[in-house]
């Protein structure tokens, strides 16, 4: 990334000829055209990086559309691809995981070590009963035992159910509900600046209302005292170091689509969606689009600092690597814990070659200046990621500079839960333009598109359409059918197109360039929250009658909620009803939900039908024009 060039107002950067050089893929533009015109040629060859059972019958099956298939017939499981496989060679004895705890303890596991791990924690899962189609529900600090558990489930055929741990009990109880797990895994506490969080505590007041939890597993990571019910708790300590769990542990055959595992999502409505991903295409696609994009060496040192609980840690920490054979790096707490530098001196400490983060991070670390990040040598870092809401060009540029050294191309990787790895994305010899996600990924199709499914012209905002079926989609969400094809694929149902819910430009050289959501989903801090979630959670509140969230931008988080309240008769708005407002949302969800401000009033703009005109109240907050109010009640 040596070159730059401005064009216009727009900085372009030219990866260096090293970085091409050395690249596995070495040429976008032909490989591009051919992965369009035969899809399944190219999804058939990089299947052959995969070890089966048994081979697929068939690469794509679609006559069920839009509940597409693939690898049909085919036998395997994701668990002996990103271990097994690597225990008759040479990488056996190489480092898998690296783990640092917030308080400076550290954990290092060989793939040897991983195994022996997984096999112990899958043994213990068998002797409570789990079994291959079950759902178990993992509720965890970022310790190590939480992808030893993903790993363990799905090792023996149960698919997991990670809800991340920073969401309160409610949500919680509504995820094992609907999966209807019967055990759950989590830990007394994890360490967070500094603090203890109480995971247990959470944990036991949701099973009080969760008739389906028989067992709940538990992790000791802080050691403070915490509440274990006799008969339904154990320590996994304890059970571990029983002769029944031992460190062999056959891995299970699965179908290709059989369910690997169900991740929750914020969506228009108020009940979290449970997304389904299966073994075979899921394996396939997130292992190809990780050493492709990422372009991953034996010798890298793979830091993806998202939660392990979020699509992002499920595909590009967990599963992807391991596959692809890297030695992974996990870290417990925040990235300004004892001082802002404390990600740096890690980078340093265990020469991390790739890190993927968020724009959000990034933006928070960027505040506390380039001092922080200077004062260690970080000069093994060789390639960089973004992921999860559009990076400003600023902290584009931050993050080249004083991160990358001017040398390190960035990959803006554009995708979500339901596509399950990356869909536009740049390649290291991308030519790079800051705030653009750049080209599609070998084998998608994806357009820019009015309501009507028309083309819009270059520089024109538009939807974002998916045109053709990818492996590594969601094949439906949990026990709702219907509910997949009404929120994906009704929008575009004579097309056959996805609907991906964001709006963005395509430009004149075929950059896209991502814009944000354009449905009742709101990314804050690059999380996704539902508008309609955080709604419900404020008209819990005793006082308020009728709620409306919406988004506005935020220099750190992107996005920030701003919130609308009309209170019951007799009530009184106040600086002390708002703060307690403001904490009912973050207990009744979780504190990324907390909204910045509360807003009481009379009344909510709405359609005569009674649909809250939320982009009215955005347009009003922002100063801007109101647009067609022609559905306003009066
Ligand atoms: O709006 C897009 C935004 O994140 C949404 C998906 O959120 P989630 O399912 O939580 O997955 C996040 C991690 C994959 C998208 O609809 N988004 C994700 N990546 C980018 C992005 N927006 C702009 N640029 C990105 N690179």
């Amino acid at each position: 990334m040596a070159n730059k060039a401005q064009n216009g107002s727009k900085l372009i950067y030219y990866p260096s000829e090293d970085v091409i050089k050395n690249a596995h893929v070495q040429e976008y533009d032909q490989l591009y055209a051919q992965s369009i015109q035969d899809r399944e040629k190219f999804w058939a060859e990089q299947a052959e990086n995969i070890d089966w059972f048994k081979p697929y019958d068939k690469v794509l099956d679609d006559s069920a559309k839009p509940f597409y298939k693939w690898f049909t017939g085919g036998k395997i499981n994701i668990v002996h691809n990103a271990i097994d496989r690597h225990l008759t060679t040479g990488k056996r004895n190489q480092l898998a995981m690296i783990w640092e705890g917030e308080p400076g303890d550290v954990r290092t596991l060989s793939y040897h070590a991983l195994n022996r791990e997984v096999c112990k924690f899958a043994n213990v899962l068998k002797s409570m009963g789990v079994k291959k189609g079950d759902i178990v529900t993992i509720y965890m600090p970022q310790i190590l035992e939480l992808p030893i558990a993903m790993l363990a489930c799905v090792k023996i055929g149960a698919a997991h159910s990670v809800v991340y741990g920073g969401f309160s009990s409610d949500a919680l109880i509504n995820r094992i509900e609907d999966a209807k797990s019967k055990l759950i895994i989590t830990a007394d506490g994890g360490y967070r600046r500094g603090k203890t969080t109480q995971l247990k505590e959470i944990v036991n007041e949701a099973i009080r209302q969760c008739p389906t939890i028989e067992v709940c597993l538990c992790v000791k990571r802080t050691g403070e005292e915490v509440y274990m019910e006799n008969g339904r708790d154990y320590w996994l300590h304890d059970l571990i170091n029983l002769p029944n769990a031992s460190p062999k542990c056959e891995t299970v055959e699965m179908d290709s689509e059989d369910s690997l595992f169900i991740l929750y999502t914020s969506g228009t409505t108020g009940k979290p969606k449970g997304v389904v991903h299966t073994h075979g295409g899921y394996t396939v696609y997130t292992s190809t689009t990780h050493r492709m994009v990422f372009d991953v060496k034996d010798y890298d040192r793979w830091w993806c600092a998202a939660d392990p609980g979020w699509i992002t840690g499920h595909s590009y920490i967990v599963y992807a690597p391991l596959i692809n054979g890297s030695t992974i790096m996990l870290y417990e707490g925040a990235p300004n814990h004892p001082y802002p530098n404390r990600w740096w001196q890690m980078v340093e400490k265990y020469g991390i070659t790739i890190l993927y983060t968020s724009p959000t991070a990034i933006r928070g670390l960027m505040r506390y200046g380039e001092t922080w990040p200077q004062r260690h040598d970080i000069s093994s870092l060789r390639l960089l990621g973004s992921v999860g809401e559009p990076i400003n060009p600023e902290a584009w540029r931050w993050y080249h500079e004083v991160i990358g050294n001017g040398k390190c191309p960035i990959m803006d990787t554009w995708w979500q839960t339901e596509t399950g790895g990356f869909m536009i994305t740049p390649l290291p010899i991308t030519t790079l333009k800051p705030g653009s996600a750049t080209k599609p990924f070998f084998g998608n199709e994806m357009a820019v598109v009015d309501k009507e499914g028309n083309a819009v012209g270059p520089g024109e905002e538009g939807r974002l359409v998916i045109k053709a079926p990818w492996p590594g989609m969601a094949r439906t969400i949990l026990k709702d059918p219907d509910r997949y094809v009404e929120t994906y694929w009704k929008e575009y149902e004579k097309q056959g197109w996805y609907n991906a819910g964001d709006s963005a430009r395509i430009d004149e050289d075929g950059d896209f360039w991502i814009i944000g959501r354009i449905d009742d989903v709101i990314k804050v801090s690059g999380y996704r929250l539902g508008t309609a979630e955080i709604e419900s959670a404020l008209v819990s509140h005793a006082d308020v009658s009728e709620a409306a969230a919406i988004a506005l931008p935020h220099d750190l988080k992107g996005n920030a909620i701003y919130t609308y309240a009309i209170l019951r008769q007799g009530c009184e708005g106040s600086r002390e009803l708002e703060k307690e407002i403001k904490e009912h949302v973050a207990k009744e969800i979780g504190p990324i939900a907390k909204p910045e401000k509360v807003t009481f009033t009379d009344s909510l703009p709405k359609t005569r039908s009674g649909k809250i005109m939320r982009r009215v109240l955005k347009a009003r907050a922002l100063g801007l024009d109101e647009g067609d109010l022609s559905t306003l009640e009066e």
